[in-house]
């Protein structure tokens, strides 16, 4: 153990389990310490990988100078403040989505890490590693959508019980924005290489009125591009429908629509065209495979595939459209 590179604590042990393999698929990375507030989850998931530090303290993990890096997947509103635990401390950071929940712990956020350049941080942005969306991606930049006008992504969670029996509904503050949308909003940024300037929302609480969630369980937001592009962006968590990534990219020459058994890539008008299949695996990635290529990024130099400015940008987006549902005014994304 000594001998590694970085040394990696996780913290928050549901997905941040599947953290500890995305960590150590790189020999000079070792996972050194674990830590869940539940003693007893953190027995179960120490059990399956042994040798690690245990702590039900987060604290200890953060302040621990024999520590590299914090894997945080705790529950959404402790992001926030452990972020800024650990850049304090010097600390590399992978953050489960959302960094934060609101404008002044994202301000915190942005100034802590200004003030601190050499401390990298990155996200699980994992719709970017979706083999179906990886061969959009090229497919756009190879020119073969013409330019894109028009795009709509519906983050359809399908799993109304996360909101109205798991920890989510019992935060004193929960947006599916920032908990699922942000998802869909870092897709399309990354998709079109474009910020959106512009943000009109509104949202509802039909579907889970009668529950004691007290926010809205559904968001649908538009945005303006600031090349002119615009794009529809919805948060459902309720819907009666499988968990699914609704995505549709319209270009002057082709429109990419995501299905469940494959996408279908239209180059005509005509009803009678076919279009192509393109059935690259979707979902076809586990939790925890954006974390190599930053562990690179860390060890080599170089890029990794979801960089700090990119977590910042989708977060300035989800809060301009949480903005913007809960005031009723379009609202002009902030970025930092
Ligand atoms: N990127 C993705 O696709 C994805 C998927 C699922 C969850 N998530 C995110 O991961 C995070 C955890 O969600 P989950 O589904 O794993 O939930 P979970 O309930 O399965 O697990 C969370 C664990 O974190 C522990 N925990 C909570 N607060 C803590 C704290 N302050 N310090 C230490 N441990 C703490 C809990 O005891 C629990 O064991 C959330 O932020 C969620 O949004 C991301």
């Amino acid at each position: 153990m000594s001998d590694s590179q970085l040394r990696v604590g996780v913290i928050g042990l549901g997905v941040g389990e599947a953290h500890i393999a995305g960590f150590e698929q790189d020999r000079r990375c070792r996972v050194t310490a674990l830590c869940d507030i539940d003693g007893e989850h953190l027995a179960a998931v120490a059990a399956r990988h042994p040798g690690k530090r245990t702590t039900t303290d987060p604290e200890m993990v953060l302040a621990d100078p024999e520590i590299d890096l914090v894997s945080i997947a705790s529950y959404d509103d402790a992001h926030a403040g452990q972020v800024i635990k650990a850049i304090a401390a010097g600390k590399h950071i992978f953050v489960e989505k959302p960094i934060c929940f609101h404008d002044a712990e994202f301000a915190a956020i942005s100034a802590a890490l200004a003030a601190n350049p050499s401390i990298r941080l990155s996200s699980n942005l994992i719709l970017r590693r979706y083999p179906r969306f990886l061969r959009l991606k090229s497919l756009i930049e190879a020119g073969g959508l013409g330019a894109l006008y028009y795009l709509e992504a519906d983050y359809n969670y399908g799993r109304m019980e996360k909101i109205i029996q798991g920890w989510r509904g019992k935060l004193p503050f929960y947006s599916v924005v920032h908990g699922g949308g942000i998802h869909v909003i870092d897709l399309l940024l990354w998709l079109t290489g474009a910020r959106p300037v512009d943000v009109v929302a509104m949202g509802t609480n039909i579907a889970s009125r009668a529950t004691d969630f007290r926010f809205n369980d559904t968001v649908a937001a538009l945005l303006r591009f600031d090349n002119g592009a615009v794009a529809k962006v919805s948060a459902n968590f309720p819907c009666v429908y499988p968990h699914f990534h609704d995505v549709t990219v319209f270009g002057t020459d082709a429109t990419w629509r995501n299905g469940r058994d494959a996408a279908r890539l239209y180059r005509s008008r005509d009803p009678d065209a076919a279009p192509d299949l393109l059935d690259d695996p979707y979902p076809g990635s586990l939790k925890g495979d954006l974390i190599p290529s930053f562990v690179t990024a860390l060890l080599d130099g170089g890029k990794a595939e979801v960089e700090c400015v990119d977590v910042l940008n989708a977060m300035a987006v989800s809060l301009a459209v949480e903005r913007a549902a809960a005031t009723g005014q379009p609202q002009r994304v902030s970025y930092h």
